[in-house]
């Protein structure tokens, strides 16, 4: 059922920082959690379903909210949506955090200082490449970044945790990265929010393709309705795998509001489409 996975990961962390208050164990065991959590196809969507339900007509004045907080706790999940080939610069945050590659790649690069504590003595000490499924945890101090080495959007999921985790929602214009982090030598302010809506729809998109089904086909309905022309012909690609029938008539709609000549191809498409289903 919708959503259940989501609240079981989330009453584990709750029962895990609980229970214990020493900030590596923490920090191993909501990796553990988070681990088991993406390996499972309804996370993802229920994860995809959270982001979505933040978004509306109003597209243009979305920021990317976290997908859940606990005030009480001092956490929140988010997805970030990484521009291909974006890289973000050196920071350490206060206190533990937790990573996961929910789409694509993400590598982390961890630094050492060099002969002194200036920015341009940072060192690369460590790189971690992160396919889909692989979780990771930093706990301070650890001086590090994370780029997408892909050609396309890639997605993670982060658990934020300590002072400001609930607070200082705006955090996104400074990459997303929560309240309270240090950075060498400063956030690559705003960057990533330019066109992070689209970018989140496009990558929804592109998980909703590999997991075929109702709940898919629902979502990438909501992304047909919310999307521009290139996204809703995004979408409509991803539910020709789930139905055919479906695709043809949103590939209808998609003809209404098109000029010539696309109108012309989309409603031969939609027609083609249509009548393969018949034949079969
Ligand atoms: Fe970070």
């Amino acid at each position: 059922m919708s959503g259940n996975e989501f609240e079981s990961f989330v009453s584990s962390v709750d029962r895990t920082l609980r229970s214990t208050s020493i900030v590596r164990d923490r920090a191993r065991t909501v990796c553990a959690l988070l681990t088991q959590a993406l390996s499972q196809e309804q996370f993802k969507l229920d994860c995809i379903e959270r982001a979505m339900s933040t978004m509306n007509e109003t597209l243009v004045t979305w920021r990317n909210p976290p997908i859940y907080r606990d005030q009480e706790l001092d956490y929140r999940i988010r997805m970030i949506y990484w521009p291909p080939h974006y890289e973000n610069n050196p920071h350490e945050h206060n206190t533990w955090t937790v990573t996961g590659v929910l789409h694509n790649r993400m590598d982390t690069i961890v630094y050492r200082w060099g002969e002194r504590t200036e920015v341009r003595t940072l060192v690369v000490e460590k790189k971690f490449a992160g396919e889909p499924g692989h979780v990771g945890y930093i706990v301070p101090p650890c001086i590090h970044n994370v780029a997408n080495p892909a050609d396309s959007v890639s997605v993670s999921l982060h658990i934020f945790s300590g002072l400001g985790a609930t607070v200082g929602e705006d955090a996104s214009a400074e990459d997303f990265e929560p309240m309270g982090t240090i950075w060498y030598p400063s956030p690559r302010k705003g960057e990533i929010v330019k066109g992070i809506a689209r970018r989140a729809l496009i990558a929804h998109t592109e998980i909703l393709a590999q997991i075929p089904g109702q709940r898919s086909l629902t979502l990438l309905d909501r992304i047909f309705d919310l999307g521009d022309v290139s996204v809703k012909l995004a979408s409509v690609k991803a539910m020709s795998r789930i139905d055919i029938k479906h695709t043809a008539r949103r590939l209808d709609a998609l003809s209404t509001v098109s000029p010539e000549p696309a109108r012309s191809k989309l409603q031969r498409l939609s027609t083609k489409l249509l009548s393969s289903t018949e034949r079969s």
